[in-house]
């Protein structure tokens, strides 16, 4: 078992009230780490942050990622617990569905794909290391990606542009973060049983899917495991690691 979350431990989680996110709060929670979760959907926070509020500390932000404001509300509150271990940029959205080809995909569309995939976690990312740096104990950035940011699916090509370019933009904060203590890992979830992938392939068969509870296990392995300033994962890999 991973030692290395800890009582105490400060966690950022965007887009907790459901999926994948929600299960990494439910880990985090059990460890005893101060899990900060948001969503847009006040009413849908709510239940999720009173369902996993029986396991643990946790608290609910209602907002949208790409909002500043918001953005910096959920460092704000880690901020007032005084650390920051750990932020999982997990919320992400997939833009339109049916997922529109290159050729239809409006400027609106793929404006928002960026907004919410891109620049709110590299926003986060840069209030979050302020306080990140301040401490001596490893602080982790989790950003979470997806195959089709690095296999040409048909279909995926706004969205996987936006996997793609976060994925690089990991790999250069984990250079320029050499000599400290900031580690940033990349983690594929691969196809999960929840509503983003009933939204892009609505007649996929749930059966052969994997239940976002074992990602979220796969993942918190994943951080305890980390060697290197950067890697990059795919949970799938890892599920009952
Ligand atoms: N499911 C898969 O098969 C799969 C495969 C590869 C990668 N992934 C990645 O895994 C991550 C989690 O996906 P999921 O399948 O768990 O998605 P999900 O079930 O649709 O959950 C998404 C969560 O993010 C929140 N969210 C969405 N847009 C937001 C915004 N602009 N601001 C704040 N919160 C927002 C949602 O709440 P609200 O809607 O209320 O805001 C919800 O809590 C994503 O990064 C996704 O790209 C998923």
């Amino acid at each position: 078992m991973d030692t290395w979350f800890e009582a105490g431990h400060v966690a950022v989680v965007t887009g907790g009230s459901r999926g994948l996110g929600k299960e990494i709060a439910r880990e985090l929670i059990s460890r005893g780490v101060y899990t900060i979760i948001d969503g847009r959907d006040a009413a849908a926070l709510n239940a999720a942050v009173a369902e996993l509020q029986t396991g643990g500390a946790v608290l609910g932000i209602a907002g949208d990622v790409a909002d500043k404001e918001h953005a910096h509300a959920l460092i704000a509150a880690a901020r007032e617990r005084g650390r920051l271990d750990l932020l999982v940029n997990n919320a992400s959205t997939l833009g339109a569905v049916p997922l529109p080809r290159i050729d239809e995909l409006s400027e609106s569309t793929f404006d928002e794909i960026f907004s919410v995939n891109v620049f709110a976690p590299i926003h986060l990312m840069q209030h979050a290391l302020q306080l990140m740096r301040r401490g001596h104990d490893p602080a982790t950035i989790v950003n979470i990606t997806s195959d089709a940011g690095v296999e040409p699916y048909a279909g995926w090509g706004g969205y996987g542009a936006s996997k793609a370019a976060l994925e690089h933009v990991s790999r250069v904060l984990a250079a320029e973060l050499q000599d400290t203590p900031v580690r940033v890992l990349v983690a594929d979830p691969g196809d999960m049983n929840t509503q983003m992938h009933r939204d892009a392939i609505p007649d996929a068969d749930p059966s052969d899917l994997r239940d976002p509870a074992d990602s979220a296990r796969a993942l918190l392995v994943a951080v305890a495991r980390m060697k290197a300033p950067f890697e990059r994962v795919r949970l799938a890999g890892l599920v009952n690691a």
